[in-house]
């Protein structure tokens, strides 16, 4: 057993005068939810998860840390890639959960702007947007758990990264509960506001160490008109490139979405997830799934989809494809992708890269990323897969089959060296979308040590001289 740390004299009642007997969870059954990380790399301890309903009981709840010094793991829907978001398991920290922050505040159809409560999942922030004609492009896969604060605090990326950026491009103004328990009110929603350093984008990426998000205001865009998808199948990664350039060309202001699978990856998903279908019958070792959508009526997506795959298949470049003929097709084409994490859970261990390169080096660095996995573990299946659109490649290692699960796990750090040893000869980022979190902090000092680490340093330490927001996360 980890010794336990108990809070100051008295600091769970204060908790409870601030959030009342619904605010505050100790029982352990009721806490322990907010303990593990999705991919159950990490087990934490903590006395208490406090829910406060409202931002100004965050910031009073906050405020008492601060003066106790209590240690805080702020946490939205728990779906961090990295462990962002679970305690550590000496009893010290306390979790914060965002989720009773719940309000839509303001949507505006002529600002095209959203204000929301950092608990909204970011499904039901989508919802929100397309029930008043507008959307809100930010899709991964964890939409309907991930909250819009934990979204934000990690710059979620995901699928159409390609076309709008990351979730900090999207952000116009931002609410954020500072370490002293103080609210900065930054919920602007100005497109141009040129008023010296940019605090909000402080706040996103920092995954919680620097404060927490309690709302935001995010940019909209007209809902589409036309949407189109294809699920193409190729014979390599410089096809998939190739066809990619092709989309570009074709109408680059159309593609939402440029996502890569393996014939494996795809396999796993069959195997283990229900009511999943290949609609592709030709077997290829790679995949592709295109998403065009436009706001432009007639604009005719669907036939310029099928002509620039017809001429990617005369060329040799694509070996067969089919194109969605109703939402119901789209949405079965999407399942094979968005389930792949889920499948490659259940299929054994698995170790995640969530890497990027130049998209031009994408096909070099799967070939010699897989070749130098391999020579580290005989039988190791590659799983390569993701927004290769924009240079994002999730290079994922399954476990050997009839090999030991856990013993697998344990070779987690001498495979993520390997594999970035690859992304560094090209030039790449070892934390693409996922984050630092408690997984890499060690790999950023290695990565981004002298200045650059240095200033991350001082940062921290002028905005939370304590280090008490979400402590032994991105930093080393
Ligand atoms: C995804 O895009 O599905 C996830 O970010 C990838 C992963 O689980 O590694
Ligand atoms: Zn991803």
């Amino acid at each position: 057993m980890p010794d336990r740390q108990p809070f100051p004299p008295d600091f769970l009642d204060s908790v409870r005068a601030i959030v009342g007997e619904r605010g505050l969870l100790t029982d352990p059954s009721s806490v322990a939810p907010y303990l593990e990380d999705w991919r159950r790399l990490y087990k934490g301890s903590s006395q208490a998860v406090i829910r406060p309903a409202n931002t100004a009981e965050l910031a009073a709840v906050v405020r008492l840390c601060a003066q106790s010094r209590t240690p805080i793991v702020p946490q939205g829907g728990n779906t961090s890639m990295v462990g962002g978001a679970v305690p550590n398991e000496d009893s010290s920290e306390v979790v914060i959960s965002t989720s009773r922050l719940l309000r839509i505040r303001d949507l505006d159809e002529v600002d095209m702007t959203l204000t929301i409560e950092a608990g909204v999942t970011l499904k039901a922030a989508q919802m929100a947007a397309a029930e008043r004609g507008c959307l809100l492009p930010l899709s991964i896969s964890s939409e309907g758990s991930a909250q819009i604060g934990g979204v934000l605090a990690v710059n979620a990326g995901g699928n159409n990264t390609v076309r709008y950026g990351n979730a900090r491009d999207l952000v116009l103004g931002l609410e954020v509960v500072l370490p002293d328990g103080s609210i900065w009110n930054g919920l602007r929603r100005l497109r141009k506001d040129n008023t010296g350093y940019c605090l909000r984008q402080l706040f996103v990426g920092a995954e919680g160490t620097l404060g927490i998000i309690t709302a935001a205001v995010l940019k909209l865009v007209p809902q589409p008109k036309e949407v189109a998808v294809a699920l193409c199948a190729v014979g390599s990664p410089e096809a998939a490139i190739g066809l990619f350039k092709r989309f570009q060309m074709s109408d680059a202001s159309s593609l939402n979405a440029f996502e890569l699978m393996t014939g494996l990856g795809i396999r796993f998903v069959l195997k283990h997830i229900p009511d999943t279908l290949m609609p592709v019958e030709t077997q290829t070792p790679y995949y592709v799934l295109v998403e065009m959508t436009t706001t432009r009526p007639e604009a005719g997506l669907r036939l310029l989809l099928e002509k620039t795959l017809e001429q990617a298949m005369e060329d040799g470049i694509v070996a067969d494809a089919v194109i969605a003929e109703s939402d119901a097709q789209r949405a079965a084409i999407w399942k094979l992708r968005e389930e792949h994490s889920e499948a490659q859970k259940r299929e054994g261990a698995s170790i995640k890269n969530d890497v990027s390169v130049p998209i031009s080096k994408i096909p070099a660095f799967i070939q010699e990323a897989a070749q130098a996995c391999e020579a580290l573990m005989p039988g190791i299946r590659a799983v390569p897969f993701g927004h290769i659109g924009d240079g994002n490649i999730h290079f994922n290692l399954e476990q050997p089959v009839d090999c030991d699960g856990a013993w697998f796990l344990a070779q987690g750090e001498a495979v993520m060296d390997t594999v970035n040893e690859v992304v560094r000869r090209f030039d790449g980022s070892f934390s693409a979308e996922h984050g630092i979190g408690r997984l890499k902090p060690h790999m950023l000092e290695e990565w981004r040590g002298g200045a650059e680490l240095a200033l991350m340093k001082q940062i921290k330490a002028a905005i939370d001289p304590a280090g008490i927001m979400n402590p032994g996360k991105v930093l080393p």
